[in-house]
């Protein structure tokens, strides 16, 4: 199998490489990446030698590069996106661009070439906010934010590609994931980095928003079997099966790191926010795919590995990201 990843060097696009390395050693792995503020060549570079895997930096809206970089390929994996929600409410423009332009000319070219798997890495957050229950792949989409409404533009392009030219589309729907080597603009990195340090942990609203945390290792797997084993033209749900509101993580990670709950400060709301993400996972179960590592187990790693891993977040945490945290969290 010879396989395209884009977005290889973000955070689960990363942990996806090293899995399929580990996993599949006979395999190939061409990651193209633009190398955005998200992505970061540090997070591969205990892969970076490696005879099976290399590297290329271009951009999915780029039909040229695009169609170099998938001249030897047989499979892509999707996760090139624009991924962070606040970003999205302060300018779209990149979101538009990657998450619904980049997801064409990546089908127009594999739909050329010809080739064998396209999955494509989509989000809960297009179902939009859910009471009570929970999200299964027949439901209706109803995205809230200019990120996941790109993202089922996205999507929804994908799967026209399946329908109309027979592209064999699989488009997976994962929840919240947490783990090593995610930017420490989200939620669980920035509050176990702030709490490090003692700086203020900005929770938005009354902290009562859910979200479904899934453990990277637990997301790459599932996509990995769906690459082996997903049928186009389905959509699958992937979540962890761990339903946490925010205060409860927030206050979970400064107990882990023996600071106090006063660091934890709330602060004005994200417009748009979903109260609550949870999904129905039967399709992927009964495919033969769940989930092996509880929240507590992959919680105790993440927080271990920020406090164990600082040369990886601090040098992070300057310059752009200074400005951005600025913008969005000043006067909040
Ligand atoms: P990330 O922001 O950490 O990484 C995104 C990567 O894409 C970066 O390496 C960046 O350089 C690259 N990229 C951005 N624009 C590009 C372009 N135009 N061309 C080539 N590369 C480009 O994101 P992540 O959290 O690892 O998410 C990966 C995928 O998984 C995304 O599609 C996201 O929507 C989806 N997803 C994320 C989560 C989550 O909780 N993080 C959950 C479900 C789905
Ligand atoms: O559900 C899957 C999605 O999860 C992915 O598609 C997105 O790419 C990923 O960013 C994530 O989106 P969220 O908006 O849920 O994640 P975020 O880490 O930004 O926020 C998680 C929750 O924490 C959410 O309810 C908002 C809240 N939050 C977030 C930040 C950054 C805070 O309270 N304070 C913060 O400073």
């Amino acid at each position: 199998m010879r396989l395209l990843v884009t977005g290889g060097a973000g955070f689960i696009g990363s942990n996806f490489v090293r899995l399929v390395l580990e996993e599949r050693p006979d395999w190939t792995v061409t990651n193209l990446d633009k190398l955005t503020y998200a992505g970061n060549l540090k997070n591969l570079r205990d892969v970076e030698n490696n005879p099976g895997y290399s590297f290329v930096r271009g951009d999915i809206c780029d039909p040229t590069v695009v169609s170099e970089a998938m001249a030897d390929a047989d499979a892509v994996v999707n996760f090139a996106a624009e991924t962070h929600v606040d970003r999205s409410i302060h300018d779209p423009t990149g979101f538009i661009e990657t998450d619904v332009t980049g997801v064409y000319v990546l089908c127009e070219e594999a739909r050329r070439q010809g080739l064998t798997t396209f999955v494509h890495v989509s989000t809960d957050e297009v179902y939009g906010s859910i009471e009570d229950g929970a999200f299964s792949e027949t439901d209706p989409l109803s995205p809230s934010n200019p990120y996941s409404a790109s993202k089922a533009g996205g999507e929804m392009l994908a799967m026209s590609y399946f329908k109309t030219f027979e592209l064999p589309v699989v488009v997976s729907r994962g929840s919240n994931t947490f783990g090593p080597f995610q930017y420490p603009e989200k939620f669980m990195p920035l509050f176990i980095t702030n709490a490090i340090d003692d700086e203020p942990l900005p929770l938005y609203g009354d902290g009562l928003n859910v979200r479904d945390w899934l453990f990277v290792e637990d997301h790459c797997r599932a996509l990995l079997f769906l690459v082996e084993n997903g049928v186009p033209g389905e959509l699958y749900n992937v979540g962890g099966g761990n339903e946490r509101t925010n205060i409860d993580v927030a206050r979970a990670i400064v107990d882990r790191l023996g600071k106090s709950n006063d660091l934890i400060k709330p602060v004005k709301d994200r417009p748009g926010h979903d109260r609550r993400y949870a999904l129905d996972c039967a399709k992927l179960e009964q495919a033969g795919c769940q989930p092996l590592v509880s929240f507590d187990d992959g919680f105790a790693r993440t927080v271990d590995w920020y406090l164990a891993n600082e040369w990886w977040w601090r040098e992070l945490k300057t310059g752009e990201y200074l400005e951005y945290y600025k913008r969005n969290y000043e006067n909040r």
